[in-house]
């Protein structure tokens, strides 16, 4: 078949394309989260020849997009009240919502269900196709079947050129990955593909959201899929792709230690690799990881990779759907090297930090306070002394011991000042704190809390393959100074003005635990404690 090239950014091409949908023909177009190859979604005839076209089993339901929220009506049997709040909140834009079908889909668009799939799509040339054609549109990603979604116009050539009827190049795509599916069909809604749309903004808008078991883990054999594309070997690369849940520092060694292999791994990796990588965004930027997974799975394929060492995302965000889309690609295999794992606890003084290192401690986690270590005596031998004492002055010195007050007052006065006292402690303070985590280890303790409120700063965010933050409203976090430290509004105030606050380690953390008081603290903790544990996915 010979397959027209166009141009979204000629409005005679979006025409030309709306035509050929009209009259039954499909055209791969450009959306803000992947290309989708699109069909007229109300006859049933022209949407087989999407299955045809992409190798895709015919029980897996197509999504209708349209271009106003008027047009979802007539698709469906009712239009609830959470749909109205969804569609308020979030359309245009990578939220597909679920609802009963009407009698206007037809059995191949839905696959057989009772259902349909509707997302209202923002992308500008999506939106100008969706009323060229005049019909809503049917579009599965424009990918052959089990193969990375398409996130830029070549890819999308690659895949479909000659077997479609026309291409629409409208340049990268925004996102990244294919949107959020949610289904309000049935009892509580829940979340069957994250998206760039995220679990806690669907919270925030619905109260009550699961997320669907398959989101994370392996389908179990046996069992039918919420979503039928779960089921499907996806997203696969012909590398074989293996993920490493490791931290920085064990990606690396271990990464370092193979041969014939290639590193999919973020920013900060790079430096210290001597494989060859292409990397994905940086570690804590979950949105820049998204638009960046399915163009470096693509990557890899044409430098002809065939061993691929991934580096693990985080869970968190919108990092959920880049996992749910790579733990596709490596089959769910999942490597952990390291014999212990070492997780940062982090949050500005008053957060209750303490307290959830207790609760992981009562659970049979190891904790390392490092706050405590800066006041340790065993990081103040003699030698310490007298380099202090040679940098801030010799009446620092009181008897055997010195005036910590003064070594503050002349420290903290300059950031040279700062950087001097760091140099002397720092690395007797990381001594003590290495002896302890051996210590927890020699004790038997497998994951390891190190509580520490210059975590990043230190950068010992590198040996952490996990990081948690804990936090709390300021108001709650300056009473609870004012009491442990019998210190004034004023003083607990000024300290906390000092510190990041509370975005500076949710945003990058993998886990967010929100002090709301002991039970909800107990609660986070031990799903937090389930999941440090690993999935039974691993190799
Ligand atoms: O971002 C996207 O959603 C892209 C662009 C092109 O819009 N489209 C896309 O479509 O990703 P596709 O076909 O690759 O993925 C649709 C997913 C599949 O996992 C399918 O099983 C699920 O949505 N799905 C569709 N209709 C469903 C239904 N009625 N019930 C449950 N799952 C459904
Ligand atoms: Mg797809």
């Amino acid at each position: 078949m010979k397959t027209l090239i166009l141009s979204g950014h000629n409005t005679n091409d979006i025409e030309k394309a709306g035509e050929i949908l009209r009259s039954g023909g499909l055209v791969a177009i450009p959306t803000e989260t992947v290309y989708g190859l699109a069909a007229n979604a109300l006859d049933g005839k022209v949407v087989r020849k999407i299955y045809e076209a992409k190798g895709r089993p015919s029980d897996n339901p197509l999504i209708v997009h349209i271009s106003e929220f008027t047009q979802l009506k007539p698709l469906v049997r009712e239009v609830p009240e959470s749909a109205r709040k969804l569609a308020a909140a979030f359309w245009p834009g990578p939220l597909t919502i679920i609802l009963k079908k009407s009698e206007l889909i037809p059995e191949e668009t839905s696959g057989g269900l009772d259902t349909v799939a509707v997302r209202f799509p923002s992308h500008p040339i999506a939106r100008a196709v969706i009323q060229a054609a005049g019909v809503p549109l049917a579009a599965p990603s424009a990918n052959l079947s089990g193969k990375p979604s398409p996130t830029m116009f070549a890819h999308v050539q690659e895949d479909l050129n000659g077997r479609v009827d026309a291409l629409l190049d409208g340049g990268d795509c925004a996102v990244g990955v294919e949107s959020t599916v949610i289904t309000l069909a049935e009892g509580t809604p829940r979340v069957l593909r994250p998206g760039g749309v995220t679990v806690s903004q669907l919270r925030s808008i619905l109260g009550e959201v699961e997320v669907d078991d398959a989101v994370v883990h392996r389908l179990q054999e046996g069992k039918s899929a919420a979503s039928p594309g779960m089921k499907y070997k996806h997203y696969s690369p012909k590398a074989d792709v293996v993920i490493v849940d490791a931290s920085p520092e064990e990606y690396v060694t271990f990464v370092n230690s193979k041969q014939n292999c290639h590193a999919l791994c973020f920013d900060e990796d790079t430096e210290k690799l001597k494989v060859p990588f292409v990397s994905y965004g940086t570690r804590y930027d979950g949105e820049k990881q998204a638009h960046l997974l399915f163009s470096a799975l693509h990557y890899l394929d044409e430098i002809g990779a065939q061993r691929v060492f991934a580096h693990i995302p985080s869970k968190s965000g919108v990092g959920l759907a880049v996992y749910n889309r790579l733990i596709r690609s490596a089959g769910f295999q999942i490597a952990r090297p390291g014999t212990r794992r070492l997780v940062g606890l982090v949050g500005p003084s008053g957060a209750g930090k303490s307290t959830v290192s207790q609760l992981f401690c009562e659970l049979g986690c190891g904790a390392v306070d490092c706050d405590s270590l800066t006041r340790s005596s065993q990081v103040y031998d003699k030698a310490c002394l007298l380099e202090l004492a040679r940098a801030f002055g010799e009446d620092i010195l009181v008897d055997g011991g010195f005036n910590r007050a003064l070594v503050a007052q002349r420290a903290f006065r300059t950031n040279q000042g700062k950087k001097i006292l760091g140099k002397i402690t720092f690395p007797r303070i990381l001594r003590q704190m290495w002896k302890q985590v051996e210590e927890e280890e020699r004790s038997g303790k497998k994951i390891i809390l190190l509580d520490a409120p210059t975590l990043f700063e230190a950068g010992l965010d590198a040996v952490c393959c996990r990081i948690i933050a804990v936090s709390a409203p300021e108001e709650i976090r300056t009473s609870r100074i004012m009491a442990r430290d019998g210190i004034s509004q004023e003083q607990a105030a000024l300290r906390l003005s000092a510190q990041q606050g509370n975005a500076f380690y949710t945003s990058r953390a993998d886990f967010v635990v929100e002090n709301r008081g002991e039970e909800n603290l107990r609660d986070a903790v031990s799903k937090i404690f389930e999941e440090l544990q690993g999935d039974s996915d691993t190799l």
